[in-house]
Parts: structure tokens; C-alpha cells; sequence
């Protein structure tokens, strides 16, 4: 790429670090969309035996992986560290003593390389992974669901963020797995409910929790509750409930629920994009029924692979980025920030961007 005076435009290389809850992940990014490396470690297999992530053992695989990582994806994007422009790395949310791990590599790196260090938004790395696949056009909602987050997020510019509703109790991803964990199914169960309740020929009869009549927040803990009652109840009778009607039953009232908000907060907002982020995007039943509502509507609708849905650096790397094209930087006391505010870490001028990617990236 040449710029105005005919030199080469040297690229921007961001390296991201993730660590809010259990994986372990550094990326490379560059320009703020090509992934030129994404490494992600995984500790699943480390906490499946306690049935799910133990915070103490996630910080301390951190730890143990983290040079490790840093140097794969260094090596696998080709790249020198001295030709990296800035550190970014996941602030918050998440689990405090993992969070910490991640923001103490990245403020060693900062502080060696002598580059600006950036905090990101766990969150808006998630809504910000669809910018790896292709551009956005603002404004956007964004559906983010995962193991810790239920957000229906407004993007009406670049990097500026309004959260419209969530849960007002279980995550979405945290009910998948306790339910899971009912029916005898390892962790994470949001995989196995999702093909059980793909197979099931029948569903069990489950409420849903439509709070009031304009809200856009959600409840999931009265769900899973009646699904463990179903359960008890069939079992104190001496029977036991086909595990495919359940997880189909609970399935289908989760998927109407965040539908139905979804697709009506978009309609109210005039959303050009909806983009479905976090890890339960994986979720067959929900892309279903997402893209048949989005395409009745006209709503064009934005699924990342897999790959960039569960947490990972790369998304990092994308939300990192506006900072720094914003100047936006850390010091070096920067520390973890377990509850951070996704509105809060909005562009300090994102009021006066009006342009879609389309137009911006391209001019
Ligand atoms: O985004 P993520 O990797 O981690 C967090 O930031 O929480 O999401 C993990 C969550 C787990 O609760 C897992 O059960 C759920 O995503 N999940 C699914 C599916 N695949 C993963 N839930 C429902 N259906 C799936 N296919
Ligand atoms: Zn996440």
C-alpha cells in the first residue's frame, strides 16, 4: 500500500494477548484485519474434571503457557518483535487473577519494546472478531453470547457501544452447562445439548422468560430452575425424562427468546448488520433460526467461524486497533479491570464518526 507521497505504507502489527478466563491466546494482527498468527491454548481438558473453570488453576496455566505462546505467535506471523507497532491486551471482564496475567505480559512487552500499550474490552473483542471477516456497517447490533456475557449491544459508530439489554442472571452459555450438568454431559455442555436437542424428535413443554413487554434484558435461571424441577418431578415418579426432549425443550425457549429481542432490537434501531458474537454463536439451533428471521426481515446477518466466536486474541488484536488508531493508550499502571464497562470503554470521539467501514477503510 502507497501513501499520498508514493512510499510504502509500513502496516500496523498489533499483538494482542487474551487471557480472561481459560484460554490462553496471542495473536498478530495486521491493520486491524489480517490475522497473521492467533494461537489459542486451550485449559478445557485441565477443568472438565471439576465440571468447570476453577479460577486459582486458570491464572496458574496462564502463567505456564504464556511465554510459550507469545513466541508461537510471533514465529507463526512471521514477524520480529521490533516490528510490532503496540501492545493490546484484554482489561476485563472476566476472572480477575487471569485477567492479571495477560495485562503483566503485556505491560513487560510495552515496557521492553518501548510501545503504547492498549486495554481492551473483552466484549467489543467479541462484537469487533466480525471485523476479521468482513467489513461492518454501522449502525450495528450486536447479539453477544457466551459462557459469561448475554448483551444485546448497539453500535451506532465505529467503537462506540450502548448496551440495550442482558441478563439479569445467568449467562446464556452458564445455563447451557448447568443444564448439561443435569443431564449427566461433560463440560462445556452447550455442544451436547445442541446435538441432542438437534436429534430429539420431541421437546418437553418449558416456559420463557419475556420480562416485560419492552425489555430487551433476559433471565435464564427460572428456565434452568424448571428444568431441574421436570426432572426431579419425573424421577421422584420413578421415571426418567429422554434427555433429547429436554435439551430440546430448553433449547427452543432460549433460542425464541434471543431471537425475538434481538431481531426487534435491531428493527427499533435500524440496524444494518446484526452480528451474533461469543461462544454459544456456535450454536446450530440459534444460527437457524437467526438467519430465517434475519433474511425475513432484510437484515443482513454477520456469523464469525468458529474459530473467532470462542475467546481468542485475534478479536483482541481487531478491537484494540480503533484505540490505537484513536491514539487511545495506557500507562504502564494499568491494571485488570474485572468489571469493566463496555459503554465506558467506547472511543473517546466516537461521537463525531459517522463513516461505515465501507466508505472509511477504503478512502
Ligand atoms: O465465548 P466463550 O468461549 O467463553 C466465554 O467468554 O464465556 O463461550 C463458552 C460458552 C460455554 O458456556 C459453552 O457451553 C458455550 O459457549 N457453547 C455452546 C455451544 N458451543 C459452545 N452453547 C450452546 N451451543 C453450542 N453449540
Ligand atoms: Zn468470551
Amino acid at each position: 500500500m502507497e501513501n499520498e507521497q508514493g512510499l510504502r505504507k509500513q502496516p500496523v502489527y498489533l499483538l494482542a494477548i487474551e487471557t480472561s478466563c481459560d484460554e490462553t491466546s496471542v495473536a498478530v494482527i495486521e491493520d486491524g484485519t489480517v490475522i497473521r498468527s492467533n494461537v489459542v491454548s486451550s485449559q478445557i481438558e485441565t477443568h472438565k474434571r471439576f465440571g468447570g473453570v476453577v479460577p486459582e488453576v486458570a491464572s496458574r496455566k496462564h502463567v505456564e503457557t504464556m511465554t510459550r505462546i507469545i513466541e508461537e505467535a510471533v514465529e507463526q506471523a512471521g514477524v520480529q518483535l521490533t516490528d510490532l507497532s503496540a501492545i493490546a491486551v484484554t482489561q476485563g471482564p472476566g476472572l480477575v487473577g487471569a485477567l492479571l496475567i495477560g495485562v503483566v505480559a503485556a505491560k513487560a512487552l510495552a515496557m521492553t519494546l518501548g510501545l503504547p500499550l492498549i486495554g481492551v474490552h473483552h466484549i467489543a473483542g467479541h462484537i469487533y472478531a466480525n471485523k476479521l471477516v468482513q467489513p461492518l456497517d454501522y449502525p450495528l447490533l450486536a447479539l453477544v453470547v457466551s459462557g459469561g456475557h448475554t448483551e444485546i449491544v448497539s453500535v451506532e459508530r465505529e467503537g462506540s457501544f450502548r448496551i440495550l439489554g442482558q441478563t439479569r442472571d445467568d449467562a446464556v452459555g452458564e445455563a447451557y452447562d448447568k443444564v448439561a450438568r443435569a443431564l449427566g454431559l461433560p463440560y462445556p455442555g452447550g455442544p451436547h445439548i445442541d446435538r441432542l436437542a438437534r436429534e430429539a424428535e420431541e421437546a418437553i413443554p418449558l416456559p420463557r422468560a419475556w420480562l416485560e413487554p419492552e425489555s430487551y434484558d433476559f433471565s435464564f435461571s427460572g428456565l434452568k430452575s424448571a428444568v431441574l424441577a421436570a426432572l426431579n418431578q419425573a424421577r421422584m415418579k420413578g421415571r426418567e425424562l429422554d434427555p433429547g426432549a429436554v435439551a430440546r425443550g430448553f433449547q427452543e425457549s432460549v433460542v425464541e427468546v434471543l431471537v425475538e429481542k434481538a431481531v426487534r432490537a435491531a428493527r427499533a434501531t435500524g440496524a444494518k448488520q446484526l452480528l451474533l458474537a461469543g461462544g454459544v454463536a456456535a450454536n446450530r439451533g440459534l444460527r437457524d433460526a437467526l438467519a430465517e428471521r434475519c433474511a425475513a426481515e432484510g437484515v443482513p446477518l454477520l456469523v464469525p467461524p468458529l474459530s473467532l466466536c470462542t475467546d481468542n486474541a485475534a478479536m483482541i488484536g481487531a478491537a484494540g486497533y480503533l484505540k490505537y488508531r484513536n491514539g487511545e493508550y495506557e500507562t504502564l499502571s494499568m491494571t485488570a479491570s474485572p468489571t469493566l464497562s463496555l459503554e465506558a470503554w467506547s472511543l473517546a470521539d466516537s461521537a463525531g464518526r459517522t463513516d461505515g467501514d465501507a466508505e472509511s477503510e477504503r478512502a
